[in-house]
């Protein structure tokens, strides 16, 4: 396609999906990795994912946490010396601003970076949990995350335990409160924005299916095609979060 009639082909999708969300009673977002990484965090899959360096059987899996903590270790100090020092980008903002005016009920995000809240979001269903937190296996003790405390890994508890992030690793279940949450609002949404994420991990992958079943509109923001896209997306936006995120917030700024 050539780029200006690209150019002409988002323009009128960014007036629908503003249309839309205007008209909406509830709209929810459905992050993923692709939001943060405007921010600086690689996603998860694809050539410059963090499975591509590093096996997930070996490093994501929880039995694999059990077996050696202080090679998961390596990977998640890696995580977190990014994560900690990283910024919201203006995807994140312009989520931020669209709970302030009004138009979004909540963020589902599957991230753990706490950059949603850290851009002023407020109403954020953490559906892996969050890498602000450490937890101790042995007494359940917990630790704000800094970078004294991940100097020496595996870091350990004053009982002497191994602590982990409070994070969902592959095999271990959904918080469910954040479960609960994050399938009444798909249940309740009319608009459901799905953004940055490849869609394929379960059961995050089945929330715009059941928005979906339920009647939702589903309005997916990736420069990449899911298997969402055309099955489930009523529209997709082939472009960063960090670039149309903010034009939707614009665009509903002038009609308002
Ligand atoms: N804006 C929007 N989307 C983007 C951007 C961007 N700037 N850059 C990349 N993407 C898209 C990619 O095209 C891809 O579809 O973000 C998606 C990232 O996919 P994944 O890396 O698979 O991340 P995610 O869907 O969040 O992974 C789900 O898998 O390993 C687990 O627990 C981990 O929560 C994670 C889950």
């Amino acid at each position: 396609m050539k780029k200006k009639q690209f150019m002409t082909d988002n323009k009128n999708k960014i007036s629908a999906v503003a249309k839309l969300i205007k008209e909406s009673t509830m709209t929810v977002a459905l992050t993923g990795a692709g939001i943060s990484v405007e921010s600086g965090i690689d996603p998860f899959r694809g050539e410059k994912g963090l499975w591509a360096k590093y096996n997930p059987e070996e490093y994501a899996y929880i039995d694999a946490f059990y077996e050696n903590p202080a090679k998961v270790w390596q990977m998640l100090k890696e995580l977190l010396a990014i994560i900690i020092f990283s910024k919201p980008n203006n995807g994140h903002v312009g989520l931020a601003q669209l709970e302030e005016m009004g138009y979004l009920s909540s963020i589902i995000t599957q991230n753990v970076d706490g950059l949603h809240q850290a851009a002023g979001s407020r109403n954020v269903i953490e559906f892996h949990g969050n890498n602000r937190w450490l937890l101790c296996i042995e007494c359940s003790n917990r630790y704000e995350t800094d970078p004294d405390i991940i100097k020496n890994i595996p870091p350990r508890c004053e009982c002497g335990g191994i602590l982990r992030p409070d994070v969902v690793f592959f095999g271990e279940a959904i918080p469910q409160k954040a479960m609960v949450k994050a399938y009444a609002n798909a249940k309740s949404c009319d608009v459901m924005l799905v953004i940055g994420t490849s869609a394929i991990v379960s059961p995050a992958s089945e929330i715009p299916l059941v928005a979906k079943d339920s009647g939702a509109k589903i309005i997916e923001i990736n420069p990449e095609p899911t298997p969402l896209t055309d099955q489930v997306a009523n529209l997709t936006i082939y472009e960063k979060a960090g670039t149309t995120i903010p034009m939707i917030v614009s665009e509903l700024k002038k009609k308002s």
